[in-house]
């Protein structure tokens, strides 16, 4: 067993890490392999740690497992989707099509023919949810517009726009079973948590996706809490299985793999854990008390479409005071493409341009390159060619190399 130790710092997170390395190397003969055991923690991390006790101890791996066996991303879900690309900055990552079906398996246990199932900000297995046998009938609980617009024409589907501590009051008690999974962070996890809660009859059943143990330091603790808060929510903790439900790299993930040196890793690497709450009745009420809510971030964003891409500009006061000064596009990282997919990524300061494939800039002036952006991509109103200031030669040159950047990875 790994020390009685919670993996909360850096330094014991990266010698939990070690551990699983150590305890598993002998089992597996591929990177991927040894990624696939390692609890969720970033490939890159995985790389660098092997790497290290390979030199130092020879012989604690078989020889092979430093090597990517895979050298192609595969032809992925998202592309054909009928939903957006998913964007860096909504912290979107999906199901990949094995995970839809291992999901559906779990429901088909939880929810009999006819009976309401809640979707929790899923609108990637809301959008498989017909193809998966279960015989429940779906709502999606969902806050991003774009998201829902995309799904609203599948009739076998009901959309509730909006943020969930919101939307969830008019549908209380409705629902026998529920998926959710939140962006994974601790308050809007208990968010979710909560208003599952709400939703739920009594004995229904969620199930809710929570980041594997080894995803970021810390995670032990937080799940000992959500647990606790769940369980004061009337949620009893049934079961938990580990590594269960597989996503697809999203492109800023497959983009920023690439531009750590893993290009064409495993696009099916990421797996979270699956907990199996029993809502039990409350002595109280059915409507537990609301957290403080998700801090939203203190930024404007603004998305240009081109094609299956999306750019966003920040048009917050702060961005714009930080930026008066530079290029119009100044790079922020070698390469622009950001390498970790990390909120806890300090490069991530001051960054407010910045794309579907990871690619970050900083403007000094983001209200005129949002223009350019318009003009390039014809949504400012104007007929002809944009004239060729440096707003718009700025814009071209991000929007021809994001198309690039996408094709090359089979998005078109
Ligand atoms: C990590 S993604 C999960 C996607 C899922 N794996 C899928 O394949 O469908 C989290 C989702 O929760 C949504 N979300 C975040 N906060 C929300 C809230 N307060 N209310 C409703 N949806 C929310 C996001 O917009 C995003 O679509």
């Amino acid at each position: 067993m790994f020390p009685a130790e919670v993996p909360t710092s850096e330094a014991s997170f990266r010698r939990y890490v070690e551990w699983l390395i150590r305890r598993h190397s002998q089992e597996v003969s591929t990177l991927e392999g040894l990624v696939r055991v390692c609890q969720g923690a970033y490939p890159t991390m995985v790389q660098s740690i092997a790497q290290r006790l390979m030199m130092s101890e020879p012989g604690a791996m078989r020889p092979n497992v430093l090597l990517q066996s895979s050298s192609s991303t595969g032809d992925l879900a998202a592309a054909a989707s009928r939903l957006p690309l998913p964007h860096p900055l909504d912290f979107e990552w999906r199901f990949s099509t094995t995970g839809c079906r291992a999901i559906g398996d779990f429901l088909e246990a939880a929810a009999r023919p006819g009976e309401a199932v809640a979707l929790l900000g899923t609108p990637g297995l809301a959008e498989h949810f017909a193809r998966l046998n279960v015989g429940g009938m779906p709502t999606l609980f969902e806050r991003r517009d774009e998201a829902c617009a995309a799904l609203e024409s599948i009739s076998s589907l009901e959309v509730v726009r909006g943020s969930l501590h919101e939307t969830s009051h008019a549908h209380a008690g409705r629902f026998a079973a529920a998926v959710a999974d939140p962006p994974w962070y601790r308050e809007i996890s208990e968010v979710f948590l909560l208003q599952a809660a709400r939703l739920l009859i009594p004995g229904g059943v969620l199930l809710f996706c929570a980041p594997a143990l080894a995803t970021r330091p810390g995670l032990p603790g937080e799940r000992a809490h959500l647990t606790a808060v769940a369980l004061a929510a009337g949620l009893v903790l049934e079961r938990v299985e580990p590594s269960q439900i597989q996503y697809e790299s999203p492109p800023f993930e497959i983009a920023a793999l690439a531009a750590a040196g893993m290009p064409r890793f495993d696009c099916g690497w990421r797996h979270c854990d699956l907990l199996q709450f029993r809502r039990m009745p409350t002595e109280t009420d059915s409507s537990p008390a609301q957290p403080n809510g998700h801090r939203e971030n203190l930024t404007e964003w603004r998305e240009v479409q081109v094609g299956r891409g999306r750019i966003r500009i920040d048009l917050s006061p702060a961005s714009t005071a930080e930026s008066s000064e530079g290029p119009l596009l100044a790079s922020v990282v070698p390469g622009d493409v950001l390498d970790s997919v990390s909120n806890r990524d300090p490069r991530r300061v001051g960054v407010n341009v910045w794309t579907t494939t990871n690619r970050v800039f900083r403007t000094r002036d983001p209200a005129a390159l949002l223009a350019g952006l318009h003009a390039v991509a014809g949504l400012d109103g104007a007929s002809g060619v944009p004239t060729k200031d440096e707003h718009t030669v700025a814009a071209t040159e991000l929007i021809e190399q994001e198309i690039r950047l996408l094709r090359s990875i089979g998005i078109e």
